[in-house]
């Protein structure tokens, strides 16, 4: 991968899929001629409508991985988003019902500063990275993204947690009009994940607004989540709508839902196993298929030396 060593601005066409680059040059050629089509300023002025697919400006984070991103055919076809339904496919095919356009976020609990953000100020709170991370979906299976957004404690500085804010609970939106899924009753809804303070604030933790240098598809999403790597990917909850700071561990939908099989710290840990299934092996999508060998699971995920020492002293089973 050639780079700009200056400003570490890696090119569209060395992280993006050929289809998506051309898209972009096709983007390129209209804005060129005078057609504003592609741009964020020309997704918000549509109102109801910023397409999944508006370019980001992004350098590329020194905390990403190198290793080869699973295809952005897989990455937004192969999905968990139990609000447009159970199947992979589900999201992809239903998810286009997601109205992404107003939308805020609202920061609140104990903290000095609460705040109801707009979308659109979340996109401009802090300079975009691209982040590839290792993503491991405690089903078995692992991908790897190239995520856009920039650390939570971005956000979470802004706010002025207090002392006794010890967690940070995400609610997701829960809207019938919008989301078949919850005529379903697979879990409680809305969809609840939550962080201790510091895993919120560590600089992994990523307020992700899109993927492949574009905003989110609304299957993975939109129009904003979160992405913890080191975690099963059940903890990055999507399409958030109120970030709240408490004193007590919240209770999250999949720790309520089943407790013994879910715990609250959900950390990628091959050595403890799902009562149903081994953790140990994972298949890679895309590039694993059903007869080859399942390659092996690390230890946080692979992002031990980052995040091994906010564990130090507990019993990683019990605390599972
Ligand atoms: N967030 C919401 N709101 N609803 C969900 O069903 N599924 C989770 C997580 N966040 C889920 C969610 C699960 S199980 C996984 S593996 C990841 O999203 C999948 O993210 P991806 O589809 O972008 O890869």
């Amino acid at each position: 991968m050639s780079r700009n060593s200056s400003t570490q601005v890696i090119r569209p066409s060395e992280i993006t899929p050929q289809r998506v680059f051309e898209k972009r040059r096709a983007i390129l050629r209209a804005a060129a001629a005078g057609v504003a089509y592609g741009s964020l300023e020309w997704a918000n002025a549509q109102g109801s409508a910023a397409p999944a697919g508006s370019k980001l400006v992004t350098a590329r984070s020194t905390l990403s991985t190198m290793e080869r991103p699973t295809s952005h055919a897989d990455v937004t076809g192969y999905n968990n988003f139990y609000e447009f339904g159970t199947d992979k496919e589900d999201p992809a095919r239903h998810a286009h019902t997601l109205r992404i356009r107003p939308w805020t976020v609202a920061v609140e609990g104990e903290v000095n500063r609460p705040k109801v953000f707009d979308i659109d100020e979340l996109l401009r709170l802090a300079p975009l990275e691209e982040r590839v991370y290792r993503m491991r979906c405690v089903e078995g299976w692992s991908m790897v993204i190239p995520w856009v957004g920039y650390s939570l404690s971005e956000l979470i500085r802004r706010v002025e947690p207090r002392g006794n804010a010890k967690y940070v609970e995400f609610v997701t939106l829960a809207d019938r009009r919008q989301m078949p899924g919850l005529s379903s009753p697979v879990l409680e809804w809305p969809y609840v994940e939550g962080l201790r303070i510091d895993e919120a604030n560590h600089r992994l933790t990523l307020l992700t607004l899109g993927l492949y240098g574009e905003t989110l598809p609304k299957q993975n999403g939109a129009p904003v989540r979160v992405v913890v790597p080191w975690k099963y990917g059940f903890k990055s909850g999507k399409s958030i709508v109120r970030i709240r700071f408490v004193e007590k561990q919240p209770v999250t939908s999949w720790n309520r839902s089943a407790p013994y099989e879910y715990g609250f710290y959900s950390n990628v840990n091959p050595e403890v196993d799902h009562p149903r299934w081994s953790q140990a092996r994972e298949r890679r999508i895309g590039e694993d298929g059903f007869l080859t060998p399942k390659r092996a699971t690390l230890m946080f995920n692979g992002y031990a030396d980052e995040v091994a020492s906010l564990y130090a002293g507990m019993d990683l089973r019990k605390q599972f």
